[in-house]
């Protein structure tokens, strides 16, 4: 990975004075360029169109960035069919991956005209009666076994996601019975994969199983969607997916196994790829302590960032200003939950901090503060967009303590604690 970040010390310096730590930064050039980059690794496909995954990074103005340079969007839910909407997508830019759908969350999908995808055979009725057969539909296959699989994905044949083969000939014709008559097919069978195999395995696998599909149910097959999971550098020592790489050896794929008079559409839905390697989480040193280890105490916690937590991710951790600096002894680097995984990072070679000091956790940018959540009570943290002329501006204020009350019935709370404590200084 590249360690070197697209701000200075002196520039969240002064965010900090504005908007306060920990925030999170995304870099408006990096996104803009790892689409373009990943369009023009697939532009000799007619169709091609990226769906970002909006649950990696669910914020308007980095939503509507990246509407501006052509993507779409993949949505799981109704608030992310509603954040897509709200970013002008209509119709054929959004497609609906969801699972154990209800009636209304059809309903809404129907209501923007969204590609839906079907998670399950028995979802092939619910849709039917929730919003009726649209003309265009999806529906996920999961082989239960696949070279390239990894331990984020676990074993597919234990995975919730997708249809076994059988079940997605049978959806195939009963969808077309009900009135479809356009389809696509969907597969993510790996997550967070540095493999440059994954892509173009998965995608001859989807080819055939598109052909075999046109031939037994005679349906028409317009695109296969290759969904997300490619990786990215966490660590100094990983290097990036190649694009240009892929996307060519996709297209191989796509030569060798897709005729010229049945030409696929090709989607994608990458989350991870686009925004995880442009965004950071910065925080301020807050406290030491020296017990049975030696420990950097940071304002921000796993409720900002949980997948250290969670998954004993590793996220490369600068300390600004002193970036280029030996490392001066092992560190955890905590945050305040009252949770003993809420660790940063573990025995982590850093150069000595003081408090005040200021640190930026890298690859940040996606699955990152969307699975933010709200342990002890803490206000999860805001967000900026950092532009390519140096200027930064916040496109997510931080939580407050009446953010997190808004949904109860707690009277006097601020008279209890004194103004200082309700305010957003506090938060
Ligand atoms: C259906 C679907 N598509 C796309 C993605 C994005 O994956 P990634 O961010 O790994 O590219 C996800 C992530 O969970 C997903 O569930």
């Amino acid at each position: 990975m590249n360690a070197t970040l697209p701000f200075s010390r002196g520039q969240a310096a002064l965010w900090r004075e504005r908007w306060g730590t920990p925030f999170y930064v995304y870099d408006e050039q990096g996104i803009t360029d790892a689409v373009r980059e990943w369009q023009a690794a697939f532009a000799w496909n007619p169709g091609f169109r990226e769906y970002f995954a909006v649950k990696a990074t669910p914020t308007p103005a980095i939503l509507r960035l990246l509407a501006s340079v052509g993507c779409g969007f993949d949505c799981a839910s109704v608030p992310e069919l509603v954040l897509a909407a709200s970013c002008g997508a209509r119709g054929s830019d959004i497609m609906f991956t969801s699972n154990e759908t209800q009636p209304h969350e059809y309903r809404a999908a129907a209501e923007l005209g969204a590609i839906v995808n079907l998670d399950d055979l028995t979802q092939v009725t619910n849709l039917a009666e929730s919003s009726g057969v649209p003309e265009t539909v999806c529906c996920r296959y999961n082989p239960g076994a696949f070279h390239g699989t990894n331990a984020f994905m676990g074993d597919l044949a234990d995975s919730k996601f997708g249809m076994p083969r059988d079940q997605l000939f049978q959806a195939f014709s009963l969808l077309r019975d009900l009135g479809a008559t356009r389809f696509g097919v969907h597969a993510m069978l790996a997550s967070c994969s540095l493999d440059e195999d994954y892509y173009p395995a998965l995608a001859r696998e989807l080819f055939s199983l598109a052909n075999e599909l046109r031939r037994e149910t005679g349906v028409d097959i317009a695109f296969v969607d290759l969904a997300g999971g490619i990786g990215i550098p966490y660590r100094l020592e990983d290097r990036p997916v190649d694009f240009v790489s892929v996307g060519a050896r996709v297209h191989m794929a796509y030569d060798e196994l897709v005729s010229p008079e049945h030409p696929l559409a090709i989607y994608t839905e990458l989350g991870r790829a686009i925004t995880g390697p442009h965004g950071y989480l910065v925080a301020s040193v807050v406290g030491h302590k020296h017990t049975f280890r030696e420990y950097v105490g940071l304002d921000a916690s796993a409720a900002d960032l949980m997948r250290p937590a969670m998954y004993g991710a590793h996220h490369h951790i600068s300390v600004l200003g002193s970036e280029l600096d030996p490392p001066d002894g092992l560190f955890d680097v905590v945050g305040p939950l009252c949770e003993n995984n809420d660790k940063f990072a573990v025995q982590r070679p850093l150069p000595e901090t003081e408090v005040g000091d200021l640190v930026a956790i890298h690859s940040a940018g996606a699955h990152g503060r969307s699975m933010g959540y709200n342990y002890n009570g803490r206000p999860r943290c805001g967000e900026l967009l950092l532009h390519p002329d140096g200027s930064a501006e916040q496109i997510r204020r931080r939580e407050t303590i009446e953010d997190l009350f808004a949904t109860l019935d707690v009277d006097d709370r601020f008279s209890i604690l004194g103004t200082q404590a309700g305010s957003d200084e506090d938060a």
